[in-house]
Formats: structure tokens, sequence, C-alpha cells
């Protein structure tokens, strides 16, 4: 009897993860989906299939009905949603799809910030969060994420520092925060080349007006130093005050005049006794 049942719950066992992965639907990547359509406004229709009451399992084995999706052992690990013209912003419980090797949002119209619970998809290799327009801070979270080797954030309004903990990140290959509101010195370890780690040209730190250092050129000198622009601060200065002086003298001598004029007319209507 006791042995059966021991037999029976290792059969059990054996069986389960067979199943699992096409039949129950796993409650962590349920939950990602649910709040990554209900964050997002989807003007094509994309995202229809995506909500807990019309998909029972968003991965049949290796495949997902969900378009975008790409399913592994029954577990969602990758999201290609470029170019949907996806608006909203990205919801912090992507981070329930605990699997995620692949992230692509990128040409969209997404807006808000990075989430710093993205640190916590421990599996992700390609983070594609290109032409968007979002906004704030680079999470250093990210650096949890260690097999990171695509970081890809160009076209976006994100502000503030690059982490100079990115650069610890050994895998990355690709790296580009281009055409953002990035501003601070660019870390050393993602600008210089240290040992055989291969870092990253100026093109990936182009068209950030506040970001400086290496490898982006020295600041381009201005058609005047600053020497010229105090003697031009100065000269203004003494051109307008010459100016004034002119014009009191100028206005002095008109007074004068108007007062020797009129002495001389009341010299002459004065009574003589
Ligand atoms: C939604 O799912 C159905 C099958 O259930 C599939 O035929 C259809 O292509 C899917 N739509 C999208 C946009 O993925
Ligand atoms: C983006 O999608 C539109 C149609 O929705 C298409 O015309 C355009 O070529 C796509 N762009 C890219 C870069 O794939
Ligand atoms: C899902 O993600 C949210 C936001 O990161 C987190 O608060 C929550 O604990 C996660 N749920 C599970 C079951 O891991
Ligand atoms: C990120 O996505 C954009 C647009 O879909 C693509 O052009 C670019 O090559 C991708 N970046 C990387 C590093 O693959
Ligand atoms: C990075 O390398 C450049 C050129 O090799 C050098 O001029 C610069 O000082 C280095 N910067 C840092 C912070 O090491
Ligand atoms: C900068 O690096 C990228 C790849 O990371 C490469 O395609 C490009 O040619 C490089 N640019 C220069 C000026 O070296």
């Amino acid at each position: 009897m006791g042995s059966r049942a021991h037999l029976f719950a290792a059969a059990a066992l054996l069986l389960l993860p067979l199943f699992s992965g096409a039949a129950a639907s796993d409650p962590n990547d349920e939950l990602c989906l649910t709040h990554l359509s209900q964050s997002l406004s989807d003007p094509l229709k994309s995202l229809q299939n995506w909500s807990a009451t019309t998909f029972t399992s968003p991965c049949e084995g290796s495949t997902s009905f969900l378009g975008g999706a790409t399913c592994n052992n029954g577990r969602i690990y990758k999201l290609s949603l470029s170019n949907l013209s996806l608006k909203g912003s990205i919801p912090p419980h992507l981070s329930n799809c605990t699997n995620l090797q692949s992230l692509d949002l990128s040409s969209n119209a997404l807006s808000g910030p990075i989430p710093p619970e993205l640190g916590s998809l421990l599996n992700l290799a390609v983070l594609n969060l290109s032409s968007n327009a979002l906004s704030g801070p680079i999470p250093p979270q990210l650096v949890l994420c260690a097999y990171l080797n695509v970081v890809d954030l160009h076209e976006n309004r994100l502000s503030g520092l690059i982490p100079p903990q990115l650069g610890l990140l050994v895998r990355l290959s690709a790296f580009d925060v281009s055409s953002n509101r990035l501003s601070g010195p660019i870390p050393a370890t993602l600008g210089n080349r240290t040992e055989n780690l291969a870092r990253f040209n100026a093109s990936s730190f182009d068209g950030n007006k506040g970001l400086y250092g290496y490898p982006l050129p020295p600041p381009k000198k201005s058609g005047l130093s600053g020497l010229a622009i105090i003697g031009i601060g100065l000269g203004s200065g003494l051109v307008s005050l010459l100016l004034s002086f002119i014009v009191v003298c100028v206005w002095l001598r008109v007074m004068e005049q108007r007062s020797e004029n009129g002495e001389g007319k009341i010299t002459q209507l004065m009574p003589d006794y």
C-alpha cells in the first residue's frame, strides 16, 4: 500500500514537468503578460490575445499563440514587440517573466521610466528599448542582469548620469545610449578599453548635450574664447558708459543754452529802474 503510493508519487513527480509545459500556464508569466497588456495602449490590436481571460497558457511547449512571444520549456523567454505603435509605460510586473532572455520594445511610443525591477530578470541578455519616449534615469539595477550583452536605449528622453556600474557587465557587446538627455562623465569602464573587454566608441554616446569625456571628442572651441567674451563684455560696458556720458553732456549743454537765452530774455524784460 505504502510502496504503491510512493511509486505513484514518484511517477507523478517524473511526469509533472512534461505536462506543466503544455497545460498549466506559469502564474508569473501570466502576471507579467496581463500587466503588460493592461499598461500599454495598443492601437494595432497586436496584444489583443494578451489577457488572462483569453489565454489558458501563453506557451504550448516552445510555441506561443501570442504574436511576438517565444517560449522555452513552457516559459516566455523572448518578447519581440518592436514597431507596434504601443503607448503607455513599461509595467514593473514585466519582472514576473522571470525566464525572459530577450526584451525588445523598440520603435514604439512608450513613455515613463525604465522600471528598476527589470534588474530582477536574471536571465536577460538582450534589452532593446530604443526609439521610444522613455524618461528618467537608466536604472543602475540593470547591473544585476549579469548576462546582458545588448543594451540599446538610443533615441529616448533618458536623463541623469550613465550608471558606472554598467561597466561591470562583462558580456556587454552592444551598448547604445545615443540621442537622449544624459549628462555627466562617461564612465571609464564603458568608454575605455580595459584588458580584453570590448568597449564602446563615440557613436554609442552621441547626441546627449550634457555628456562628456572619452570617447566623445572634447567640446568644440566656441568661436569666442573666454578672454574674447570678457573683452566684449568690458568693451560694450565702456561704450554704453561713454554714450550715456555724451548724452548727459549734450543735455547739460542744451539746458545751459536755454537758461542763457532765458536769462537774456529776463534781463531784456527787466524794467529799468
Ligand atoms: C490570437 O490568437 C489566435 C488563436 O487563438 C490567433 O489565430 C491569432 O493570430 C492571434 N492574434 C494575434 C494578434 O496574435
Ligand atoms: C513599422 O511598421 C510600419 C507599419 O505599421 C511599417 O510601414 C514600417 O516599415 C515599419 N518600420 C520598421 C522599421 O520595421
Ligand atoms: C511581480 O512583479 C512585481 C513588480 O516587480 C512584484 O512586486 C511582485 O512581487 C512580483 N510577483 C511575483 C509573484 O513574483
Ligand atoms: C534595437 O532595435 C532597433 C529597432 O528595432 C534595431 O534597429 C537595432 O538594431 C536594435 N539594436 C540592437 C543592438 O540589436
Ligand atoms: C581613456 O582613454 C583615453 C585614450 O586612450 C585617455 O586619453 C583617457 O585619459 C582615458 N580615460 C580614463 C578615464 O581612463
Ligand atoms: C563604432 O562601433 C560600432 C559598433 O559598435 C561600429 O559599427 C562603428 O563602425 C564604430 N564607429 C567608429 C567610428 O569606429
